[in-house]
């Protein structure tokens, strides 16, 4: 997306499943106060990722640090990272096996309060049921938050046809169809 990026100083954000910590320590770059996540086995090269990338965050006035968070488990840590929710999650090419979709369901519920945002980026490819698990992580999020795909506002070099955005907004009042559970 092309981001204003006068938005992200100061901005509380969760990314979830990190992996090599790329979205995250760019929202740090840009001012962000981050808490990049994701399976106690990458955590180290989370930390890596942040120590590498000491300098930009430090320049750009941001944040980063590490924590373990498997999806489906107590978010609490994380929320005692600032003692608040975050502002905004980011969630970037993180739907991609069955079993993950109903905890992943689970930590989006419970880290992102009302009327906050979800950022999700999400490649889509020709293999196996995984266009139906994100058809099926789409509509049992949509029974809480409010979801629009962003298709005019990406960067015209780095967007590609196979990588879908959606923002999702929580609403302020769920829906009672929070507690169902996704048959895949
Ligand atoms: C396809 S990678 C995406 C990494 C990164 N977000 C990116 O876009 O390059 C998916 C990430 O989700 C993490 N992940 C998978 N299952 C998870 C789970 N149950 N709890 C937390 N993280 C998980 C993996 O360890 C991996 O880093």
């Amino acid at each position: 997306m092309r981001l204003n990026p006068s938005w992200l100083p100061a901005c509380k954000v969760v990314e979830l499943g990190s992996g090599l910590g790329c979205c995250g320590v760019t929202a740090a770059c840009f001012g962000a106060d981050v808490v990049l996540t994701d399976l106690v086995d990458v955590v180290p090269q989370l930390l890596r990722t942040i120590e590498l990338n000491r300098g930009p965050i430090s320049d750009g006035n941001g944040k980063a640090v590490a924590v373990e968070l498997k999806w489906g488990s107590n978010v609490q840590p994380i929320l005692d990272v600032w003692g608040q929710p975050p502002d905004l999650i980011l969630m970037s090419d993180c739907v991609y096996y069955e079993e993950s979709l109903q905890p992943l369901l689970d930590t989006l519920r419970a880290l992102c309060p009302p009327r906050k945002q979800i950022l999700i980026s999400q490649e889509f490819r020709d293999t196996g049921r995984q266009e139906f698990f994100i058809g099926t992580f789409l509509r049992y999020l949509s029974e809480t938050f409010d979801i629009i795909e962003v298709v005019d506002d990406l960067d015209e070099v780095y967007r590609s046809k196979d990588i879908h955005v959606y923002l999702a907004t929580k609403r302020a009042f769920p829906s009672d169809g929070e507690d169902r559970k996704p048959t895949v």
